[in-house]
């Protein structure tokens, strides 16, 4: 349901980007391609994992241990598809990454998986 709120909001953006320049509506399109991109800001995972990935966000900076830079070979919790949905889903204990599975639906949950192996370069 919020998926295509979404994508009724971005087409409706999109609609009224008419009269700015081309980089406007194309940067508009890009962004509604990619709702893992949309969520992966929006549920706050950039905030930590950083803007591209890297670990790097301002709000990760103050824990032990740092999120996960994405693009690192190795992940502690696996990097498989189904190993990162459920790192989403329940968390890490004893690190900063909490459980999102009652803030997200399992559809969003894979979404944002696939975009962060995306991130990560992960096939
Ligand atoms: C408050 C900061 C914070 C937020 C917000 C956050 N994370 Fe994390 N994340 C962490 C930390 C800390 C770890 C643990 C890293 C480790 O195990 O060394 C982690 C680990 C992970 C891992 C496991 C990586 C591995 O090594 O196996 C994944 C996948 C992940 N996060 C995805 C996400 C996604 C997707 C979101 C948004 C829905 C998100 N995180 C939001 C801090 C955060």
């Amino acid at each position: 349901m919020t998926k295509y709120f979404l994508l009724t909001l971005a087409a409706v953006a999109f609609i009224a980007c008419g009269k700015k320049p081309a980089a406007d509506a194309a940067a508009t399109a890009t962004a509604a391609a990619d709702p893992g991109k949309t969520l992966y800001h929006e549920k706050t995972c950039a905030t930590c994992h950083g803007e591209e990935g890297h670990g790097d966000g301002a709000v990760g900076a103050a824990l032990n241990p740092k999120p996960r830079n994405f693009t690192d070979a190795k992940w502690a919790q696996g990097d498989d598809l189904k190993s990162v949905i459920k790192t989403i889903e329940n968390g890490v204990p004893g690190t900063g990454m909490a459980p999102f599975k009652s803030a997200m639906t399992p559809d969003e949950i894979k979404t944002v998986a696939e975009y962060v192996r995306k991130l990560g370069g992960k096939k």
